[in-house]
């Protein structure tokens, strides 16, 4: 079978990816999907490892990799997808293969045990970061602990043999099988690496007529039970990520970095701190929600006392680095063992057309609060307001404000919501009445929001009675704002006798001794400059009252001029200007 660009091989695999996955959407309701799948990819493999003329057979597939008989087209086609990924280099066919191989997989399957597997150009700029960190390829011993289809193992065993001062095959063979260890659960994803790893090692595995025993571990990385010297000098990869249910086994073995909601990544960072040798270095990728979520501040403390945070990457790709991720994504590097408050250097990283472009951003200190959110620039041009928010020794619980969510969740009280007024009926505020440039204006305009509620006696909690300022928690970082509020005055609330407000908003509710006025702190929150000061710690869509409250502020007194602007009713644009003033920004 002839694919299309037959003349270049990575698109000629785009294109069979693109038929591959047409095909097994039609299989989606079959029973045996997997099967396919894995017979397909199987098909794909023994092509790849054919067509590079490896004197060995193809490593043996686990015993509980089951098959099943193809269609001729398919096998045409898996054929061809495997000859084209021969023609690239082992790190690239590994990629191009292992989307193949997530691109056709059932989306709960992937998205339950977090199959994306990571970019070259990312692979390389994690193992260069190693490298700076002062990793000495040559002794060093690896684990990646989810190391699906050998993203970073193949390129790690490149980098071995380059530095390794012998040429002796059986040496190097010897020296990897001893130095390299990946985990999965994923018997086909370890697999898939033994053979990509293999086929990095052909000059050496061929004169020798050996093959090079498995480096992958089958097993669930939480769970492995690691004694004695297992430990190891770098631990790379890019974990899975994702709420779960703990087992009371797992939650306690993790419990020191657990706060709430567990995240499969955030274990894995506790993981790696648990594995890697004193000095040793740990280089991840994970999403950047630990940097201010509050489910992540004992796993904040956890890094920071067991290590030193060296570097920081941060792509800024939301769409098309990966195969189908949104998270927003970093790479990080921390050294165990040493744990003083060194500058960390930061780069922004971009992707485009395959390539990485790295712009360094700077060094800069984290909070010496171990829970504190890490004040870092995600992006160059957010270096001064880092700096700004840095010397800042105030929040809003010092302004004398604190944050709630509103409580009413609709879904759980729909027999109380109603289209008319009752008697002791109150208003419903719903999301919407906040408008985009900062102004409460009550509605209840989209499908199921109904306007009123009727007040049960017996849950008084739902019922708020003071005046505050009402913020949308859900915000996405491509919206022109991220902090959208407005103030619920005291004369609605006293025309009404109260109002129900609906989860997806924040509270933030002002103490009698406050000295910021609530309409004064409503105008700062709305200008674009904290709104930039807010991205600097948030890059998931949830504006949290956490997140709020960690927010650096001013001392209350630096509001004083904005104050006066707002009493006589200044510009938008003058607010602005007042306010990037309060920031010492141009
Ligand atoms: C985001 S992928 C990364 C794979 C590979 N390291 C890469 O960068 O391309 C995460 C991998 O973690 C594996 N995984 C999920 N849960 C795991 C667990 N509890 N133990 C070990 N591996 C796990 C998945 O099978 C998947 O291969």
């Amino acid at each position: 079978m002839k694919l299309l660009f037959d003349n270049d091989p990575a698109k000629a695999i785009e294109s069979g990816r693109t038929m591959a996955v047409a095909w097994f959407k039609k299989l989606s309701e079959d029973a045996g999907q997997i099967q396919h799948i894995h017979s397909f990819m199987f098909r794909v493999m023994a092509a790849y490892w054919s067509a590079h003329h490896l004197q060995v057979s193809l490593p043996a597939v686990p015993s509980v990799i089951k098959f099943c008989d193809l269609d001729s087209g398919v096998i045409a086609l898996a054929e061809a997808v495997g000859k084209a990924a021969a023609q690239l280099e082992v790190i690239d066919a590994g990629y191009q293969l292992g989307t193949l191989y997530t691109s056709i997989l059932p989306p709960a399957i992937r998205s339950a045990n977090g199959i994306f597997y990571t970019p070259p150009p990312l692979t390389r700029r994690m193992l260069s970061m190693v490298k700076d960190a002062g990793a000495d390829y040559a002794s060093a011993k690896f684990l990646d602990p989810a190391c699906g289809g050998g993203a970073f193992l193949a390129p790690i065993v490149m980098e071995i043999v380059a530095a390794l001062p012998v040429t002796d095959p059986e040496t190097i063979l010897t020296h990897i099988e001893a130095h390299v260890q990946g985990f999965d659960t994923d018997a086909f994803g370890g697999w898939l690496t033994q053979i990509f790893v293999e086929t990095t090692l052909k000059e050496y595995t061929c004169p020798v007529g050996r093959r090079l025993k498995s480096l992958v571990k089958i097993c669930d990385s939480l769970s492995v039970d690691l004694t004695g010297d297992a430990r190891f000098d770098v631990i790379i990869g890019n974990p899975p990520y994702g709420k779960v249910k703990l087992t009371d086994t797992v939650r306690e073995r993790f419990s020191e970095g657990l706060y709430g909601h567990a995240n499969l990544y955030s274990l894995f960072i506790h993981l790696s701190l648990n594995l890697v040798k004193t000095n040793g270095i740990v280089a991840l990728l994970t999403p950047t929600s630990f940097l201010s979520g509050e489910y992540f501040k004992n796993i904040r403390q956890l890094i920071r006392s067991r290590a030193a945070v060296s570097e920081v990457d941060f792509v800024s790709h939301r769409k098309g680095v990966f195969d189908d991720v949104l998270q927003e994504t970093m790479l990080s590097v921390f050294r165990n063992g040493a744990v003083e408050n060194k500058p960390v250097s930061v780069n922004e990283v971009t992707i485009g057309k395959g390539q990485l472009q790295l712009t360094h951003s700077g060094k800069f200190n984290l909070s010496s609060e171990l829970t504190a959110v890490w004040l870092l620039p995600r992006r160059k041009n957010q270096c001064m307001m880092i700096k700004a928010m840095t010397k800042m020794t105030h929040n809003l619980t010092s302004w004398g404000y604190r944050v709630s969510t509103g409580p009413l969740v609709w879904n759980r009280n729909k027999s109380l919501l109603t289209a008319k007024q009752s008697q002791n009926g109150l208003p419903v505020i719903w999301a919407e009445s906040i408008t985009p440039d900062g102004r409460f204006e009550w509605k209840a305009g989209k499908k199921n929001h109904m306007p009123y509620f009727r007040r049960p006696e017996s849950n008084p909690v739902l019922v708020t009675v003071q005046p505050c300022i009402l913020l949308q928690r859900t915000t996405a970082k491509e919206q022109h704002k991220r902090l959208i509020c407005g103030y619920l005055p005291a004369e609605f609330i006293k025309r009404t006798g109260g109002v129900v407000v609906e989860n997806h908003l924040n509270m933030i509710i002002p103490s009698a001794a406050t000295q910021v006025a609530p309409e004064v702190l409503n105008a700062f929150l709305n200008s674009k400059t904290v709104n930039d000061a807010f991205r600097c710690i948030s890059g998931s869509v949830a504006v949290s009252a956490f997140e709020l409250e960690s927010l650096p502020l001013p001392k209350a007194s630096k509001l004083n001029g904005l104050s006066m602007l707002v009493q006589q009713g200044a510009s938008g644009d003058e607010i602005e200007r007042e306010c990037r003033r309060i920031y010492r920004l141009k």
